[in-house]
Parts: structure tokens; sequence; C-alpha cells
């Protein structure tokens, strides 16, 4: 970046808006492998926050990459570019006072560990999907991993290309065995605890 560009600062502070808004903002980061639940449990997460008066965005990779991602694709340089735009996102959306909530697979630790760091360490709440390889391959919701199996897909997580698992993640939910119900309790009194407290 040129030293001709300068940074403007804004009247109207992140502080501002979360007390405008009545609520913390954060980011909660949801990774883990396609079929593990993530978009399924943010969806929830999002209707049951906003039912209870919190301000809330969901950005879903799969949505993303509609329209402001839509130039990109699966090679470990597209992720990558995928992951920083979706963190710069939701940074700005964490500015705006809002409850911020990312379904991505993100694979890379090295991607993940660059989303943190553009944020404060509370806020950002890092939490792993787990579901084992098994059992997402058996949902295949999508249809997808049929086709990475027989070659149709390449660079398909989990199977053409690796998943980092988290070290030393907020919270993981495991969803092999659990219901949906009870992993959307569990994220939602979290973000709620986080969103509403003093
Ligand atoms: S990433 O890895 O974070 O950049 O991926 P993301 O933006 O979350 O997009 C993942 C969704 O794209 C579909 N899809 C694939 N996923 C993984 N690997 C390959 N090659 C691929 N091709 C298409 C798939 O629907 C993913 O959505 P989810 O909800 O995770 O199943």
């Amino acid at each position: 970046m040129t030293n001709d560009i300068k940074w403007h600062h804004h009247q109207v502070s992140k502080e501002d808006r979360q007390h405008l808004n009545g609520q913390k903002s954060f980011v909660i980061w949801l990774t883990g492998l396609s079929g593990s639940g993530k978009s399924t449990i943010a969806n929830q997460v999002e209707k049951e926050l906003f039912i209870r008066g919190v301000h809330t965005y969901l950005l879903d990779g799969d949505n993303i990459r509609h329209g402001l991602n839509n130039n990109l694709g699966f090679s470990y340089q597209d992720r990558h570019e995928n992951i920083r735009r979706i963190a710069e996102c939701a940074k700005l959306f964490v500015d705006a006072g809002i409850v911020t909530i990312v379904a991505a697979i993100s694979p890379s630790k090295a991607d993940r560990e660059q989303a943190k760091k553009l944020f404060k360490r509370e806020e950002f709440v890092e939490v792993y999907i787990k579901c084992s390889l098994e059992e997402c391959e058996r949902r295949d919701p999508k249809g997808l991993y049929h086709k990475a199996r027989s070659g149709e897909i390449k660079n398909f997580t989990g199977i053409s290309q690796a998943y980092d698992e988290p070290d030393n993640p907020d919270l993981v939910i495991d969803t092999t065995n659990q219901s949906v119900s009870q992993s959307v309790r569990e994220l939602r009194q979290l973000a709620e605890d986080r969103a509403l407290k003093g």
C-alpha cells in the first residue's frame, strides 16, 4: 500500500455503536469440514439471537462465494484470499457493533491465525465444528463427497486437500453424534452471554 493513502479517524466509534445497539460485538468463527454442520448451526443460532434482540450478521462461505468472492475457486491461494476477505468483512461488521457469525471451512490454520490477528483477543471466538470425515461423507448433503471421490471435484477438503484441526479453539462442538438442537443450544448460550454482558 502506498504512503499516499491515509487512515481517516471517524467521530462515531465501535464502542458508540455497541452502546447504541446495547451489546458487545465480536466474531464467532465456525471452522470445520463440509457437511460438519457449520451453516445449519450458524443459521439457527443467528435466528435465536435475533429473536432475543441481538443484532447479528451471518457470513457464510458458500453465500459470499456467490458475490464478493465469486472470482475465487478452491486452490490454496484462492482459499487464502477467500478467508482474508471474509475476515476483513467480519471486521467491518464487528466495527458496526454487530455479532458476526462466520461459517467457512477455513481449512488452513495459518489463514485462521491471520484472520484472528485482525481482532482483539476477546473479539474473536474460534469454534471448531468437529465431525469425523466418515460421518460427513455419510451425510453428504450436497453430493460433493461422492463427486470428490470420483474425481469430478478436485481439491476437496478432507479428500484431496488438507484440513488443519484447530489446536486450541474456544469451543469444540462435536456434531458426529450430537443433535443439531444441542449444538445450537451450546453456541447460542455462549454468544448470548458474550453479547449482552455489561
Ligand atoms: S474455504 O475452504 O473456507 O475457502 O471454503 P468455503 O468458502 O467455506 O466454501 C466451502 C463450500 O464450497 C462448496 N465446495 C467445496 N468445499 C470444499 N472443497 C471444494 N473443493 C469445494 N467445492 C465446492 C461446499 O458446498 C462448501 O460448503 P460447506 O457448507 O462447507 O459444505
